[in-house]
């Protein structure tokens, strides 16, 4: 039966929230960090047919982007404690980072405590407390809606109350570091030298400027222009600050790693034009993606319509769609949010814009297992 999407929806089968099992042993982790399948997936607007590169970064062995800066956040640390003995670990952490740094811990013998707030999602909160971190909920957000702020404040707090050592993912040079050693040269690796554009979402930036300075390091070889994607209401771009309802990327604060000189562009994407692209991808590609996904994908299809000489695009995809199934997936919730993406999906109709499948396997099973049907086509 096909499920309906929209304002009679019901909601999306999608599979079970991971229970991730932790690897064998911190080696085997390292080991499994990255080497993430690009995948192409064929977008036409009009009568142009067109692919787009999608890096699925969900199949980490965490289930995020963010498996590769937790790891690269820990040994930090290590280094600076001189690896010697088990830490006491603390991060703010709006959920992909938490879930990774929570098992790596646990792998590693740390204990982490984990500054959280209500906008996290129930199955990173239920990985943190699998893997034994201690959740420190912060219920006040500012008067944009952001809890940031309020997270920092109590990571402070913890650090001169118990001793702890903070990660801090907003400015420790280790973030942008492992993307700039391993994102920037998978990408140049699985897509090549004739990539036109990369699109990649913000949130501390470390994921964008990484892969900005690795694909420059390569120029003038290599003329691939980087562009990060920002979601409207969010200042971690320069943008202005304004409420905004979706979670994962996007900041209250500027990035401290990304300085204009090193990408090539930015595009603002609103909560709407982001949902209905996940929506699309489920429905057209069988592809369920997380909220930055989206956004990136979204980005990326703008440019491709305004641009016909723009070919080869990567979108790096930070997660997959499984933990938004009470947000981004769930109708009902979206109109409660106010997100109206039925004006979004009509400019698409009369964009004639239309995802084609997979174009090849991606070894993970990451597509929706029955590919919802969008309102308008029911
Ligand atoms: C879902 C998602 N999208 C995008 C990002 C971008 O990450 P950053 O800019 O911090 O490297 C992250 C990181 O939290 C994420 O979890």
């Amino acid at each position: 039966m096909p499920v309906v999407l929209g304002p009679e929806a019901t909601p999306v089968p999608l599979p079970p929230g991971p229970a991730t099992p932790l690897p064998a042993s911190w080696e085997a982790l390292a080991r499994r960090i990255g080497h993430t399948p690009m995948v192409p997936v064929e977008v036409r607007i009009g009568a142009r047919r067109r692919v787009l590169w999608l890096k699925l970064e969900g199949c980490n062995p965490f289930g995020s982007i963010k498996d590769r800066t937790a790891y690269a956040l820990i040994r930090s640390l290590e280094r600076r404690h001189g690896d010697g003995g088990p830490l006491t670990i603390v991060e703010s952490t709006s959920g992909n980072l938490g879930a990774a740094l929570a098992g790596m811990c646990r792998l590693r013998g740390h204990s982490l405590i984990a500054v959280v707030d209500p906008k996290n999602s129930p199955v990173n909160l239920a990985a943190m407390r699998r893997f034994g971190a201690r959740i420190e909920m912060v219920h006040r957000p500012d008067e944009t809606g952001s809890y940031l702020g309020g997270r920092l404040a109590r990571v402070r707090e913890i650090c001169a109350r118990e001793n702890a050592c903070w990660t801090d993912q907003y400015a420790n040079p280790a973030n942008p570091e492992v993307h700039f050693r391993q994102t920037g040269p998978e990408i140049l690796l699985d897509a090549g030298y004739d990539t036109d554009c990369v699109f990649a979402a913000v949130s501390t930036g470390g994921t964008l400027a990484g892969i900005a300075r690795y694909l420059r390091s390569q120029r003038p070889k290599l003329i691939t222009k980087v562009i990060g994607v920002d979601a409207v209401g969010s200042i971690a771009l320069c943008g202005r600050p304004a409420t905004r309802k979706l979670t994962g990327y996007g900041a209250s604060r500027p990035s401290a790693f990304v300085q204009d000189a090193q990408v090539d562009g930015t595009a603002w994407v609103d909560d709407a034009e982001t949902v209905a692209m996940c929506w699309k991808l489920a429905a057209e590609a069988g592809l369920c993606l997380g909220g930055s996904s989206g956004a990136v994908v979204a980005a990326s299809v703008r440019r491709l319509a305004r641009d016909p000489d723009t070919s080869k695009i990567v979108c790096v995809c930070p997660d997959d769609g499984v933990k938004y199934r009470d947000t981004i997936y769930d109708a009902g919730w979206v109109r409660d949010q106010g997100i109206d993406v039925e004006a979004v999906l009509d400019r698409h109709d009369a964009a004639g814009l239309r995802f084609g499948g997979l174009v090849a396997a991606t070894g993970r099973d990451v597509r929706a297992p029955d590919a919802p049907v969008l309102p308008r086509r029911c």
